[in-house]
């Protein structure tokens, strides 16, 4: 009796901690960390074209490439079943084929991102619409498939 009173204390304070510290290689904290690191490129980049950074048309292609390439990561870390943590919405694994559709559509604005600053030198008035258009494909999904 008393070793399993102990069992379940124990267990209880592994569940406890487990809420408050997300694995790092677990799907939601890969996902998380991508997720990160795109928001993290996307205030920059956003940032040289307000004018809270100096406008840098090397860096903001580059920061676009890796934009595009991390735009294709975050899918891959969804696994079959939601993770009691996580702030998605039920409705990605009940509408996956909405979910999807805007995971290509940010995938596409990225893409298109990265055509649009080929051409060096870049005017951040050349740059802006694209930009545009992944900040919305961003939101787009955030309002659909996010609980914040
Ligand atoms: C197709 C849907 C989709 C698109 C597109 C999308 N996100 Fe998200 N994002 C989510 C979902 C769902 C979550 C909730 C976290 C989860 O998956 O458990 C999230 C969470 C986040 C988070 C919070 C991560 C954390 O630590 O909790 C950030 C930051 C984020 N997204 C940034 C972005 C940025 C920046 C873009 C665009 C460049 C973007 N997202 C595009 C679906 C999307």
């Amino acid at each position: 009796m008393k070793l399993q009173l102990l069992g379940l204390s124990l267990m209880t304070a592994l569940v406890l901690t487990g809420c408050d510290r997300i694995d790092p290689n677990s799907p939601l904290g890969k996902r998380k960390a991508i997720y990160q690191q795109m928001l993290d490129i996307k205030e920059d980049l956003g940032g040289m074209l307000r004018g809270r950074l100096p406008f840098d048309g090397a860096a903001f292609a580059a920061g676009a490439v890796k934009l595009d390439e991390l735009s294709r990561q975050p899918w891959q870390h969804y696994p079959a079943v939601k993770e009691e943590q996580s702030d998605a919405r039920d409705d990605v694994w009940q509408q996956q084929e909405r979910f999807n559709e805007l995971a290509r559509m940010l995938e596409a604005e990225t893409a298109a991102l990265v055509a649009a600053t080929t051409v060096q030198p870049l005017k951040p008035q050349e740059v802006a619409p694209a930009f545009q258009r992944v900040e919305d494909a961003c939101e787009t999904c955030h309002k659909e498939f996010r609980a914040y």
